[in-house]
């Protein structure tokens, strides 16, 4: 049985962080939401109670029974949590009379108490909170303080219940790993055995249970998620995974053929569906981004659905769903607001019906790329930049033709071959070439030209909610510029972005 640690989440920006955080030290864990408990078997070793947006003073906040954990296994309660506990168990919590936000240094620190194992006096913590413990029960000890805290962290004397006011998931807690790994090793009695080699290992023990003799449709897109997901069902049931990829006449130049030859290279049962023309076709004359990523959707959907057909008696839909997408949709705040295009068009297709597998669903998307390792999936696919599923139909502004597609090709290929060369590939989060719908005036040899415009993009991110764009050698641009237009006909200017996001997108449309 995988031994877990349950986070119950507040609704704290932070809480994805500390799930990350527990991963990162080799130890399963789960959010879940504070009003909907999941099972507590034996699987689990302890709890944390997350921070949250709410002070423990508002009427409509957050509420849970901490007899349901205190005292019966290991818990730390973080930030609100840690006040939460504090104020139930007969504590005070008042407003902090200056707003307690940034670093800020351990001045005293219990060294003998477990919880603060080799965390050295004055260590640096991160504090986000605008109210203060000013008063704690008797049974509790303060084990930590700050100039301005005294209540920083502190220890219900006997049991295995502590509470800490700073946020250790954040980097800038300079020890907040090891406080958490003393959490979760010291006091929860974890054994550290979440690694990629153990989930492949019970995933596809899992899948082959599950999915015993029926037949897996699944939808290649050439991206990190859906080639590790294809290759775990692949492990367990071989033959059975039939994987769809689907050529829309919007990938990289060659990308299609490259990633088509490298899935049946890995051994997986994969059938390429050449459908540029339907796509192309339905873009016509099409100029607006979000119209052009709804037809794109749906002529995905329409391809799929039709290949689909043609695999007899299949039983489940293969999907390359990651953690996230699924945290979003439990979330305290509720799911996403969003409906996806395809739930309006009255009448799922076919394969919408089928069960779904998901074997990626409790990974983060840096455990998807390790997990791609331990499976030998090759670099190419898993160091790959992300890329959106429209593909370059949303990096031609404004309207798309078979022409403006081809020469957009052409010299994002020069541009990627250049950052792959000179080292800048993996360095950059992600990059592209866009068309620019504008002409400019230029000359070549005697000639006056007037012709189009291409944008380099690059940025580092960690996740493309934010991003800022990649310093970029000048010699590098001044090489790759030179080489797209001495080579791509039909470009005479080329331009780099240098918008950071927000305000600017990672892409254009
Ligand atoms: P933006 O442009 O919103 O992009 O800063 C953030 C990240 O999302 C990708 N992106 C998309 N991915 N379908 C996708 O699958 C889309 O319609 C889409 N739009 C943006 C973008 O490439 C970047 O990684």
């Amino acid at each position: 049985m995988q031994e877990k640690i349950i986070i119950l989440d507040f609704g704290s920006q932070y809480t994805q962080l500390i799930a990350r955080r527990v991963r990162e030290l080799s130890v399963y864990c789960e959010i879940h939401p504070y009003n909907n408990l999941p099972a507590f078997d034996e699987s689990v070793k302890g709890v944390i109670f997350s921070g949250s947006p709410y002070s423990v003073r508002q009427e409509d906040a957050p509420q849970i029974d901490i007899n349901l954990f205190h005292n019966k296994l290991p818990l730390l309660g973080v930030c609100y949590g840690a006040q939460y506990l504090a104020q139930k168990s007969g504590g005070e919590v008042i407003p902090s009379t200056i707003r307690e936000y940034g670093r800020a240094n351990l001045h005293y620190i219990n060294e003998v108490n477990p919880l603060l194992k080799n965390v050295p006096k004055d260590s640096q913590v991160w504090m986000s909170h605008g109210d203060t413990i000013a008063a704690i029960p008797e049974d509790y000890e303060v084990i930590a303080s700050t100039d301005t805290v005294r209540v920083a962290a502190f220890h219900v004397s006997g049991t295995q219940t502590y509470g800490i006011q700073f946020h250790p998931e954040v980097t800038h807690s300079t020890d907040g790993k090891q406080l958490l790994e003393n959490f979760l090793v010291d006091i929860c009695g974890c054994s550290q055995n979440w690694t990629a080699d153990s989930f492949v290992e019970t995933t596809i023990a899992s899948l082959k249970e599950k999915l015993g003799n029926d037949k897996v449709v699944l939808g290649l897109s050439g991206g990190v998620d859906s080639s590790v997901a294809a290759i775990l069902l692949h492990k367990a049931i071989g033959p059975n995974l039939h994987c769809i990829f689907v050529d829309n006449g919007l990938l990289r130049k060659d990308e299609f053929q490259q990633v088509l030859d490298s899935y049946q290279h890995m051994g997986l049962n994969v059938r390429g569906i050449d459908a540029k023309d339907r796509f192309i076709g339905q873009l016509t004359g099409v100029k607006d981004p979000e119209q052009k990523r709804k037809i794109i959707g749906r002529v995905f959907i329409e391809v799929f659905d039709d290949a689909a057909h043609e695999v007899q008696d299949v039983k489940w839909l293969g999907q390359g769903t990651i953690y996230p997408d699924v945290i979003e949709s439990i979330s305290v705040k509720g799911p996403s607001a969003t409906i996806k295009s395809h739930h309006n068009v009255g009448g799922l297709p076919d394969f919408m019906k089928l069960k779904v597998v998901e074997p990626l669903n409790t990974l983060f998307k840096d455990e998807v790329r390790r997990v791609g390792k331990a499976l030998g999936i090759d670099d190419i696919i898993l160091q790959r930049h992300p890329f959106p599923g429209p593909g370059l139909a949303i990096r031609i502004l404004d309207e798309i033709t078979p022409e403006k597609v081809a020469i957009l090709q052409e010299a994002d290929a020069i541009y990627i071959n250049n950052l792959k060369s000179s080292g800048w590939y993996d360095k950059v989060w992600q990059a592209g070439a866009i068309f620019l719908p504008v002409q400019s005036v230029g000359v070549m040899g005697d000639e006056r030209t007037y012709e189009n415009v291409i944008c380099l993009r690059a940025v580092g991110s960690v996740d493309g909610m934010t991003a800022d764009w990649s310093h970029l050698p000048y010699e590098l641009l001044a090489r790759i510029s030179n080489e797209i237009i001495n080579n791509v006909k039909g470009i005479n200017r080329v331009v780099y972005d240098i918008s950071s996001k927000p305000p600017a997108t990672i892409e254009w449309e």
